[in-house]
């Protein structure tokens, strides 16, 4: 099977070389030609543009930073729609919200293609194993046509429906995880700041029922103050920002997302964007000694 792959990030550069190392012929594209070689290097072809990319491949997916990165690969010169049409299949994987998806979606129907949203859970070391959650939404043909990249890519594809289901399954789990992160932090924090072992904690949190892989994953590096980025923190907050959105369409009133996006617009402002998104631990650190 033939793919293009437009945005190789931490995501997308863990996805394409994984579907090569399954057989894929994969032509990628990335706003930074340099960060293709490491592909190249491993069998892709490079594609000059968006549209050079979907004028050579009947499926092409796309893995980009926000709905700004998402909108300006598919309507720029040299974009996606220049090259769309019948019998084509696009497929964002970016986290955005429903609206971008939306209009993406639109645009692509006009040019007689086909469009499918299909954001991912998991993160970088899910991404290089092919353990993502993938949540489809949109053109069911172009779903099962992509099935076998999907088996690839995750360990599990859900098809949601309608385009927008994904970006919203989407934000609704990220808002939850941003929340929790927040809520770990402090924890951590009031362990270490009331004379408590730090570990002793994560191995205490470990046996219990909200035992979960991100406290065991992160926990430790973060005890160490490491946050070398899995999932950048101005993703996280990008995500916060979009869910509240949504609450607010909704009418859903979310005081402790609304707390957490705080703090991970501090932590942007303390110039923590680029790290992992753990990184919020550093803004109640910070403000616990400032008091
Ligand atoms: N990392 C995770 O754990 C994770 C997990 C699930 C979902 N996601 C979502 O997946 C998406 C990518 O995440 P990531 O961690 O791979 O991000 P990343 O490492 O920051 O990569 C972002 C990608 O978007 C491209 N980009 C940014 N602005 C652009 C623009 N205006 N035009 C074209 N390309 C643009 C970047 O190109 P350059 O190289 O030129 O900058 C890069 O390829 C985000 O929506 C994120 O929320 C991430």
């Amino acid at each position: 099977m033939e793919v293009g792959f437009l945005g190789l990030g931490i995501m997308g550069k863990a996805m394409s070389m994984n579907l090569l190392k399954n057989g894929f012929k994969v032509t990628v594209w990335n706003r930074t030609l340099s960060k293709c070689d490491e592909v190249v290097v491993h069998g892709a072809s490079v594609g000059e543009t968006p549209a050079e990319v979907v004028k050579k491949c009947n499926i092409t997916i796309a893995i980009l930073s926000d709905p700004a990165a998402a909108l300006s690969v598919v309507f720029d010169k040299d974009g996606v729609l220049d090259q769309i049409c019948s019998g084509k299949g696009y497929i964002d994987m970016s986290t955005v919200d429903p609206e971008t998806s939306w209009k993406i979606s639109e645009a692509i129907a006009l040019k007689g293609g086909h469009f499918l949203e299909a954001p991912v859970s998991g993160s970088k070391q899910p991404a290089e194993t092919g353990q993502l959650v993938i949540l489809a939404a949109g053109d069911k043909a172009l779903y099962e046509e992509a099935v076998p990249a999907f088996d690839v890519l995750g360990k599990k594809s859900f098809f949601l429906g309608p385009v927008g289901n994904g970006a919203k399954m989407k934000l609704v789990v990220n808002m939850i995880m941003g929340s929790v992160m927040n809520a770990f932090s402090e924890g951590l924090t009031l362990a270490e700041r009331s004379g408590l072992n730090p570990h002793s904690l994560l191995d205490v949190l470990d046996l219990g029922g909200i035992a979960n892989p991100m406290f065991r994953g992160k926990g430790p590096e973060m005890v160490k103050d490491n946050y070398s980025p899995a999932f950048p923190l101005k993703h996280q907050q990008k995500d916060m920002r979009l869910a509240l959105a949504l609450g607010d369409q909704n009418a859903v009133s979310m005081p402790v997302a609304a707390a957490a996006n705080e703090a991970f617009k501090k932590a942007r402002s303390m110039g923590l964007g680029d790290l992992d998104f753990s990184a919020v631990y550093e803004t109640v650190k910070l403000l616990k000694h400032s008091s």
